[in-house]
Order: C-alpha cells, then structure tokens, then sequence
C-alpha cells in the first residue's frame, strides 16, 4: 500500500499526459506540431527550466473548456489516489490560461468541481493555490488574482512559479491582496534561482512555505533561517534531476537539510513531465538513498505538518501514517 502522504507541490497542468493532451486536441479540433505521442515523449529530454517550460506552455493550449479542465483535474486525481495522496494543495498557473483567451471562470468552474467530487468520491480532501507566473509583470499577477477572487470557488492560496529571474518584488502587491483575502501564501524560490531568492520571499512576499527552496543549502544562514521558524520546502527529488538542478537522485541533499533540522516534504511538481507521480517519488529517492520505512514516515507526516489543513484533519491524516508504519511492522 502506497505511504498515506499530503501532496503540496503539483501543478495541475504539469499532470496533463501526452494521451490526454491528445484527446483534449482531438475533441477541440487543435492542431498539434508533433507527429504523435511518442514524438511528443521524445521531447521530454530537459536542459534546464525554461527548456521545460516552453513545452509545458506549449501543451495548455488544448485545454479549452470547464470540461476539460474538470477531465484534467479528474484524472490527476484518480491516479494520485493511487499514489497514496490523501490531501492536495493543487497549483493552477491560472494566467497561462486566461492570457489564451480562456476566461477565469471556466478554468476555476471546471477544477473546482472536480476537487468538490473527488472529497466524496476518495475522500481526498484538497485546496486550490493560483500560481502566480514570475516571467509576467507583477501589475498582471494582482490582476489575475482580482479576477479569481470573483468567482465563486473555493481557493486555498497563492504561490509563485515559472522563470525565477529577476525580483520577486513586483509580486507583493498581489501577495497582499491575497493575505486581506485570507488566502496562504507560498512561492518557488532557489530552484534555478540563489539562495538569495529564498530570502527575498519570506521577506517581500510573507511566504508561508518555500518550493523547492533547495539553492538555499549554498547560504548557511538561510538554512538557519528556515530550520529555525520552521519553513517547510516542498522538495521535488524528480523535478530536480530531470531540469538538472542536482546531478543525480544519490547525490540528494535530503539527509543534509533534515539533518540540520529543515522541514522537508516530498512532492511530484509537474508529473506527466518529470517520470512520475508521488508514488514513484518517494520509492525512488528512498531507494537512491537508502531510506527506511521511519524515514518515509517522517517525510509523510512532515507534509502533513507542512499542510493548510485544520487541526482535526491534521490529525486524522497523520493517523493514517501511524497506521501505514504500523501495518508495515507487523507484516
Ligand atoms: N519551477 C517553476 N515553475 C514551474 C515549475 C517549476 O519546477 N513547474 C511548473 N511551473
Ligand atoms: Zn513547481
């Protein structure tokens, strides 16, 4: 049985498949520029994160309508109840969308319900984080969060991904705006970026969680820093290997950043893209680097420490590990 985890660092649109996207392009009639799947997959071979990112822009544009976006939201969801994910705090780069002439609604409709069916279907409970893209200006952020406010659903928070050049200061207009809404704020910071950037959004942005935050091992003190107020990283061992910001899965500095007292999860990023789900994560960094069955555990229950959820089902969620490392002890 998969190990009962909290994933907290997915981008929806990073879970769309290469046999979804050509399902989704067949029925909205878009042409796409490969000559099929596996010309598609041929393409997934990255040299760094905009490499990534120029593919992964490219491949949003057969998602059109609230269907497809509930299919999308509907099929991460399936598999990452097997994958053993309990609660998701789902990312949604919403302007990528709506900057293709898709309106806000539609996008937020079609996930929204989807993440409603799926608390009664599995009982996977979820929240909704609009990811913020950096490589636009902040002016366009706020206005991308103002118009997700209107619309009747449901959102947990905001974040900040994609290109991580240049300040994250223009984002804090955005970033208050959702902190007056109540919404959590996260940010990716020292993926491809320095350690530097990690600072900038605890300061500038008020972050709550860090994504990635991995560079941050090049500054001592800012390892301090988060050890210290205790500022999870959602870390993404896959992601890191397939974009090239670590050589290898066995040289993951893992053990260096719990060791020295960071609270650490482990996440899938983008899925379809980076050769697997939570699952595949954690079995494959526990095999590179030898961890056992306590270790696993900690690293579950540190996601769920690292969770917007309340306290009750904080609880619940973390009896689900102490029944896991229970059932595994006595087989
Ligand atoms: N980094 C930044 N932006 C992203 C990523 C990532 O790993 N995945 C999807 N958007
Ligand atoms: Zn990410």
């Amino acid at each position: 049985m998969a190990i009962p985890t909290a994933e907290l660092h997915v981008h929806l649109e990073g879970t769309l498949e290469p046999e979804l996207i050509y399902q989704l392009a067949e029925r909205n009639r878009v042409e796409l520029p490969w000559a099929g799947i596996e010309d598609l997959r041929t393409r997934y071979d990255f040299t760094g994160l905009q490499h990534f990112l120029d593919l992964y822009y490219a491949n949003m544009a057969v998602l059109r309508t609230e269907e497809d976006f509930a299919d999308l939201t509907r099929a991460y969801l399936a598999r990452a109840v097997r994958a053993g994910v309990r609660h998701t705090e789902l990312f949604l780069d919403l302007q990528a969308h709506t900057g293709r002439g898709v309106p806000a609604e539609v996008v937020l409709r079609g996930v929204d319900d989807a993440l409603g069916a799926s608390e009664a279907e599995y009982g996977v409970s979820s929240g909704l984080i609009i990811t913020l893209l950096r490589h636009l200006p902040g002016e366009a952020a706020t206005e991308a969060l103002r118009e997700a406010l209107e619309v009747d659903v449901r959102l947990l928070g905001v974040g900040l991904c994609s290109a991580e050049t240049g300040s994250a200061r223009p984002f804090r207009e955005a970033f208050e705006l959702a902190a007056a809404h109540g919404l959590h704020r996260v940010a990716h910071a020292g993926e491809e970026g320095p350690a530097a950037n990690v600072t900038e959004v605890l300061d500038v942005l008020g972050a709550e969680r860090v994504d990635h935050g991995i560079r941050a091992l090049e500054d001592d003190a800012v390892v301090e820093r988060l050890a210290a107020g205790r500022v999870p990283l959602t870390m993404c061992p896959l992601s890191n290997v397939r974009l090239q910001v670590v050589g290898s899965l066995d040289a993951y500095p893992l053990r260096e950043l719990t060791d020295r007292g960071v609270l650490v999860t482990l996440n899938s990023d983008d899925p379809a893209y980076f050769g697997g789900y939570v699952d595949d994560v954690y079995r494959e960094t526990a095999a590179a680097l030898g961890l056992g069955t306590q270790e696993l555990a900690a690293l579950a229950r540190n996601s769920m420490e690292a969770s917007f959820v309340s306290e009750v089902r904080r609880a619940e969620l973390v009896a689900e590990v102490d029944a896991w490392e229970a059932g595994l002890r006595e087989a």
